[in-house]
């Protein structure tokens, strides 16, 4: 495996294999690798003559009050992982060179108005912008993004419609622990027993599916999962919703494909995750 820091060289590699005619897939991350991101890596695998991992902390995605700072990072086990499961090339740019000086970034509209978008502003313009750049970087055939970060997915893939980017975005299906927590690199900011209660934020999901399935309304169905969250003392809701899959607004037509997502604070650590309900 090659480790690349210097984006001018990691976009020249690019350029060398697109003319021997190689399929590029491109796996960007922010690190601190768990199972979740090596099945994304695992899904490029089979279909591509070459993978191309990225890893960057990208500062344009938090806010000033949220965890740049002490976001997990852990460069050597990450790159263990990636020479195990045959990486060809994990890109490890650094901050300054990716995004000092940027007088242009891709804002979002619509898309980036509910759920994480409300209550992070400017957070889905950071990931744009940044997507895009590694994007030109590493000339992909094919992307692969989680289903866990709905909203993220679902605005790349209108980013790349929106600008043309030839690029195609493979979703792929959240990976969970065994009691049905979503990996997330944030996990490892729980403590034991934020741990043992964090499966508050599957079950809620649980719970509210079931409602769906029995035909309560959307506002009992909400108020029923917010009491549900409220016996939890460690736990507190930042949202939890139900909206339409296509437009991700809120929605009480549970006729169409919907989507129930939440985000829950366990401690100080902000979890989010949601299920597709397809209307069959
Ligand atoms: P990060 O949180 O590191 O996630 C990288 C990719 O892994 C994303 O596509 C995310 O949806 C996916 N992922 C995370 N947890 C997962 C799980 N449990 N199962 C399946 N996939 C999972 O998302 C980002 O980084 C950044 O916003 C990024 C796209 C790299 C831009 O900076």
């Amino acid at each position: 495996m090659n480790i690349i820091t210097d984006i001018k060289e990691m976009q020249e590699t690019a350029i060398k294999l697109k003319k021997q005619d190689k399929s590029i897939g491109f796996v960007p991350t922010m690190g601190y690798l768990h199972i979740g991101h090596k099945e994304l890596i695992l899904n490029a695998r089979k279909t591509n003559d070459i993978v191309i991992v990225s890893i960057f902390v990208n500062p344009l995605q938090f806010g000033i009050n949220e965890d740049l700072d002490k976001y997990p990072r852990n460069i050597c086990a990450d790159t263990q992982l990636c020479e195990s499961i045959n990486v060809d090339f994990l890109f490890i740019p650094d901050t300054s060179s990716l995004t000092q000086n940027l007088l242009m970034q891709i804002q979002p509209s619509r898309l980036d108005q509910y759920l994480c978008g409300a209550s992070r502003p400017g957070h889905f313009t950071g990931v744009c912008t940044i997507v895009a750049k590694l994007f030109n970087i590493t000339l992909p055939d094919t992307a692969y993004f989680g289903k866990k970060d709905i909203q993220q997915l679902k605005i790349i893939e209108q980013m790349v419609m929106d600008l043309n980017i030839p690029v195609r975005i493979i979703p792929v299906e959240t990976v969970r622990e065994h009691d049905g927590l979503a990996y997330s690199s944030r996990n490892s900011y729980l403590t034991q027993k934020e741990r043992g209660i964090a499966t508050i934020v599957p079950d809620v999901i649980n719970l509210i599916t079931q409602q769906i399935k029995s035909h309560l309304g959307r506002e009992e169905i909400l108020n029923n999962a917010l009491t549900f969250i409220d016996n939890e003392k460690l736990a507190l809701v930042n949202y939890i919703e139900i909206v339409d899959e296509k437009t991700l607004a809120p929605t009480d037509d549970f006729k169409q494909n919907i989507v129930i997502a939440v985000a829950i604070y366990i401690g100080n650590t902000k979890l989010i995750d949601n299920r597709l309900i397809k209307y069959t």
